[in-house]
């Protein structure tokens, strides 16, 4: 796509890949973009690259506008690839010795991705610098947001914000701007990609929006690396991230479970019914073969019930539940209530084995699970569609 001229002077330069569906274990059914951007003025800027791959398109974007040789600093906010691959070309077609602002971290990153000898220019938190025509770039350091070395640049005088991977998305489309998109939609990408991005960093998002709010800046645009551009309400993102971040939870659970010969299936439909009697507004059954480990993280990050089952497969929990055990585990939901289920033919380990898991998160475990030999009968059912029951009462804070 060609550049687009976001505000006076201000230009995405980025690039679409449109067919990207894994991006490091996240499935990304509508691709996703690489947004750089460029002002032109006394001093111009280019505020980030694009994956190696994409390097010549960013460049023939960037000279729609200008000749790369008139950039006359790079900013990197971000050391990860998809923002920093192309920078080795990048830099040898600004010039070598441009200088390239990163925060502290950054230098040190870069330094670990590639061996070249650039003109480094260390940044710490509010740093300004002035680039002419009325114009000052700040620096706001955002420390494992989501990698050691993430920073934001804010275009002062303009009220732009350019926010690296926090408030974006894995969407790519032929639109540019919030305004351009079904609201319920984009949110719905945003919301999957803080679920499985940044949601570790919870804690610490809450503090920098309390941080930023505290500074009182004006905030016309924001502008995330992926996906859409936050123009004409900036605020539904910083909204959305202010209870993303405080891990608010819904009158929803989540029931993901595994299942060969279709008996834990049996008890997962069971357990379903019981949270739907119980009054649960959102019940989420998922057979995790069936489902990407991504999509399921995004149901999960605003429920408030989870359960799991899984049948017992040679003494253990079945491999599927435990890569989505084992992604959740790291990123960290909170404030979950949680309960095993599962059948099983003569050892029945899995359901242990999943309370330990599910200890292991934090999770509060107030039933000590259910295990059904074999094919349930239909009293066992009954007991199923009881531990639903009760723990959607426990989710609703009513009386089990
Ligand atoms: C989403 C994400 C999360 C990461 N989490 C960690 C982490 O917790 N600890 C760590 O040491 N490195 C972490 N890394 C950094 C990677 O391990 C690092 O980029 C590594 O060089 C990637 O190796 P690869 O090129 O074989 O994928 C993370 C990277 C990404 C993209
Ligand atoms: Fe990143
Ligand atoms: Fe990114």
């Amino acid at each position: 796509m060609r550049p687009v001229e976001i505000a006076p002077n201000v230009f995405e330069v980025g690039v679409r890949d449109w067919n990207i569906r894994d991006f490091h274990g996240y499935s990304t059914p509508a691709g996703t973009t690489y947004n750089a951007f460029l002002i032109r003025g006394e001093t111009n800027v280019l505020i980030d690259t694009v994956k190696a791959e994409f390097t010549e398109e960013l460049l023939s974007n960037i000279r729609a506008i200008m000749d790369p040789k008139d950039i006359d600093i790079v900013v990197s906010n971000h050391t990860e690839m998809d923002h920093s691959g192309g920078l080795p070309r990048i830099m040898a077609a600004v010039g070598q010795d441009k200088p390239l602002y990163c925060s502290k971290m950054g230098a040190k990153n870069l330094a670990r991705h590639f061996r070249e000898n650039w003109n480094l220019k260390e940044v710490s938190s509010s740093e300004e610098i002035s680039i002419g025509s009325g114009r000052t770039l700040m620096f706001i350091e955002t420390r494992m947001l989501h990698w050691p070395d993430s920073m934001f640049t804010y275009l002062k005088e303009d009220g732009i914000l350019f926010s690296s991977d926090a408030f974006g998305q894995h969407y790519a489309g032929s639109e540019i701007f919030d305004d351009q998109m079904d609201m319920s939609e984009l949110l719905f990408h945003a919301k999957k990609y803080y679920a499985n991005i940044l949601l570790p960093f919870s804690a610490l998002i809450a503090k920098l929006l309390k941080a930023v709010g505290e500074m009182g800046l004006k905030l016309n645009m924001v502008c995330p690396d992926h996906g859409i551009l936050w123009r004409k309400d900036p605020g539904v993102i910083l909204d959305a991230y202010d209870r993303w971040s405080r891990q608010e939870t819904q009158n929803k659970a989540v029931v993901i479970y595994d299942t060969m010969w279709h008996s834990t299936e049996m008890m997962a439909d069971a357990i379903v019914s019981g949270l739907v009697e119980a009054g649960v507004e959102q019940v989420r059954p998922i057979s995790v073969r069936r489902s990407h480990r991504s999509d399921i993280m995004t149901e999960i990050m605003d429920a408030k019930v989870v359960m799991v089952g899984s049948p017992t497969l040679n003494n253990q929990i079945f491999p599927a539940l435990m890569d989505v055990l084992t992604y959740m585990k790291g990123l960290k939901p909170q404030g979950k209530i949680a309960a095993a289920f599962g059948s099983y033919g003569w050892s029945g380990e899995a359901v242990k084995l999943l309370n330990a898991e599910l200890a292991g998160m934090g999770f509060e475990l107030p039933e000590e699970g259910l295990r059904i030999q074999y094919v349930p009968e239909r009293d066992q059912l009954t007991l199923c569609h009881g531990l639903g029951m009760r723990m959607g009462l426990r989710a609703q804070g009513r009386e089990v």
